[in-house]
């Protein structure tokens, strides 16, 4: 019999006070913002799998190839018997990463999604049964407090997904993934890299619409849980690059004017036409930039790995 533990950081009312919040915040003020977390219910996640598929979106592909080719050079360098994973999602990556860790005793994968935990962690059980899994449903940019697991670790956080957070919140970021480590334990991470303007708008705004999708699906996420009237045809999707901040955003853009009711949080929210709601920021990144943001965290840049086409890179780092 594996051992498997599922330990909830986060209240069960939680996601939903956050939701309140952050829809009560986000959508009174101007600009409108509201946080890409609330793209993934079931069917923001189902969409997510697909747009990693489509032809315009290259991270997954490439990050998938820099992580099979350097799998062995990662396992050799860390040698690690703790992996770390946050933003678990639905560990496809993980796997590359578990098979050229054989030392590997101790597997802590980290999401705000139980059915994404539960369901990668039976299937990783399947394969490794003498590995400990201990799940954690945490929201892991709030801080985060692991299990007594031994080192050395290694915090894997892939995808890109640190692109999404503003320069101050990974300034914050990092320094908690820091606190985790002891000196000697390392950081995998994912990031964008800045490229030319058409691969990157083309994609965050795919020909078939999927991406379009994805984002308008945060309203319906909204309708659902807040009772609000939203009607996702009254958006236009957006894909911008911002080339001062070296970033993508993606917007959702009124048609008309419109005022759509919330009535869980007892408001109206008015939009003129053409006005914006800005959905997401997807950061792009240049290895200094990176170096410099680790190396302000007490995290020392090791090693960069890009793909073939040098469109995403691998960063490993080691706590000083
Ligand atoms: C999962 C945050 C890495 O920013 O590229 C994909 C999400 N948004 N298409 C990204 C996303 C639009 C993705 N991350």
């Amino acid at each position: 019999m594996s051992p498997f533990l599922l330990t909830r950081t986060l209240p069960e009312d939680a996601t939903d006070a956050d939701l309140r919040a952050d829809v009560l915040h986000g959508l009174t003020r101007t600009p409108k913002v509201l946080p890409p977390k609330w793209f993934y219910d079931a069917r923001g996640s189902e969409l997510f799998e697909e747009i990693t598929r489509l032809p315009e979106y290259y991270p997954t592909r490439a990050e998938r190839e820099i992580l099979i080719a350097r799998a062995p050079e990662i396992a050799a360098a860390t040698r690690a018997r703790t992996l770390v994973e946050l933003g678990s999602g639905s560990s496809e990556k993980t796997r590359h990463l578990l098979d050229a860790l054989p030392a590997l005793e101790s597997y802590v994968p980290v999401d705000v999604s139980e059915s994404a935990l539960t369901a990668a962690a039976a299937s990783l059980l399947d394969e490794r049964p003498a590995l400990s899994v201990h799940a954690l449903i945490a929201d892991f940019t709030r801080g985060l407090a692991l299990p007594g697991t031994p080192g050395p670790r290694l915090v894997a956080f892939l995808g890109g997904t640190i692109g999404n957070l503003l320069p101050d919140e990974r300034a914050v970021f990092l320094k908690s993934v820091r606190s985790l480590l002891a000196p000697g334990d390392a950081l995998l991470m994912g990031t964008d890299l800045v490229k030319d303007e058409a691969t990157l708008v083309a994609a965050y705004d795919d020909a078939r619409g999927v991406t379009a999708a994805f984002n308008k699906n945060v309203l319906s996420v909204i309708d659902r849980e807040l009772g609000a009237d939203f009607d996702p045809d009254d958006f236009e999707h957006v894909a911008v690059w911002d080339r001062q901040h070296e970033w993508i955003e993606m917007r959702l853009r009124a048609r008309t004017a419109l005022t759509v009711k919330i009535p869980e949080l007892d408001i109206a929210v008015s939009f003129e036409s053409g006005e914006e709601i800005r959905t997401e920021v997807s950061a792009k990144f240049r290895q200094d930039g990176v170096r410099r943001e680790l190396g302000g965290a007490g995290l020392d840049l090791r090693e960069w790995w890009t793909d073939g086409a040098g469109r995403f890179a691998l960063s490993l780092a080691v706590a000083v």
